[in-house]
């Protein structure tokens, strides 16, 4: 590499990706004295995380056979409280879980033995779970249409403002002396001797003794990674409508109904959300799916009919082959992957800074994190 091209340090550790992962990662080797440069295509915390509703909801979310996502997601759900008292410690911003549960609800015959199975599912795995026949969802939240059939309450699930966690994040990052390079896409990692050695962006290399891949559904698009050990990810498409509630307008809990949540934020946004679509890259605000969500929500609760349209955003969920993350090392010396977090970034955001930080610097292997270890997708089985 050539060190007189760029910055030079051979301790440091180079991040691919600005967003949720990248940026807790690198904030979290920081706390731990690694000095650490984070070279984001863009503007650190404007993409996906950005469009994100911010629900933190292992709860809702599990789906059947997905165990080793319940236990990481329950895990890094707890482990919240702890980043964010370091984040404020950090960034003298405050940022407050809003813990006020999760209503799933169901219309017609099909829906209520559709989300039966979901209540059955999750009694047999121990969560608090409450079953809500009938209409009597509405004694919970009396804004849901009397149509309803049948309701799961779910009260453990969170959620956040995740735009005020990027922030946070991104000024923690800088105060602790990270170097954070924006509108900076890598190019290339670089390898010296089949180990990594740094990054090639368009104008200059960076050297590293480690780098991590956490640039989302961009982290299949970097060159130099071998072919055998490319990680999987692709972009999924979310189109979501941000409504905002009149002062007096009181969504009091997040909903979930067929093909959409209706998550109401403290700042006085309601999401609509949000579409999985496989249109590549794609960002275009499109008439047909917003008009479906739109709809789906509506008929949950009946009310959103009247409120004022604020906008429509487009985000790229990283999705791998199994819709699960890839966290850990690449097969290749110094290489790290922080990716593929789906639906799930700002939830897994503490349980993947804290256990691959671990990784890098103690070169340990989390038991929590080693469902999600790159190699299921190597075809070589490479496992460094
Ligand atoms: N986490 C919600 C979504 O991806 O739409």
């Amino acid at each position: 590499m050539n060190s007189a091209k760029g910055h030079s340090d051979r301790h440091n550790v180079v991040i691919i990706g600005g967003g949720i992962i990248g940026l807790s990662v690198g904030w979290q080797l920081l706390r731990r004295g690694a000095p650490v440069t984070l070279c984001e295509r863009e503007t650190a915390g404007r993409g996906a995380s950005w469009v994100a509703a911010g629900m933190l909801a292992p709860h809702s979310e599990v789906g059947f056979e997905e165990e080793d996502f319940l236990k990481i997601g329950m895990e890094s759900l707890s482990q919240f409280p702890q980043f964010l008292d370091e984040l404020d410690e950090d960034s003298g911003q405050r940022i407050e879980l809003d813990d006020r549960g999760t209503l799933i609800v169901g219309f017609h015959r099909d829906d209520t033995e559709r989300i039966r199975r979901l209540y059955e599912f999750r009694e047999h795995l121990g969560l608090p779970v409450t079953w809500l026949p009938g209409s009597a969802g509405r004694d919970i939240e009396p804004l849901l249409s009397p149509k309803i059939t049948a309701a799961i309450w779910l009260p453990d699930d969170s959620q956040v403002n995740n735009r005020e966690l990027m922030d946070a994040l991104k000024t923690a990052f800088v105060k602790r002396g990270g170097v954070l390079k924006e509108n900076t896409p890598a190019v290339s990692i670089v390898l010296r001797n089949g180990e990594v050695a740094g990054v090639a962006t368009k104008n200059e290399d960076i050297d590293a003794a480690a780098v991590v891949i956490a640039a989302g559904c961009w982290s299949n698009c970097i060159d130099g990674i071998p072919d055998d050990i490319r990680p999987p990810v692709r972009p999924v498409k979310g189109q979501i409508v941000t409504l905002r509630m009149d002062t007096d307008y009181e969504l009091g809990h997040v909903v979930r109904a067929p093909d959409v949540y209706l998550l109401p934020k403290d700042d006085g946004r309601l999401l609509v959300g949000a579409t999985q679509e496989e249109m590549g890259f794609d960002v275009t605000p499109t008439a047909g799916p917003v008009m479906r969500l739109l709809e789906r929500g509506w008929e949950a609760i009946p009310s959103i009919y009247d409120l004022a349209i604020e906008g429509i955003e487009v985000g790229l969920r990283p999705g791998s082959r199994d819709h699960e993350p890839l966290v850990g090392p690449s097969g290749i010396e110094g290489l790290f992957y922080a990716t593929g977090h789906y639906r799930h970034g700002i939830l897994l955001a503490p349980a993947t800074a804290y256990g691959l930080v671990d990784m890098i610097l103690e070169g340990t292997r989390p038991g929590l994190l080693e469902p999600f270890h790159p190699s299921r997708f190597s075809r070589s089985k490479r496992t460094r």
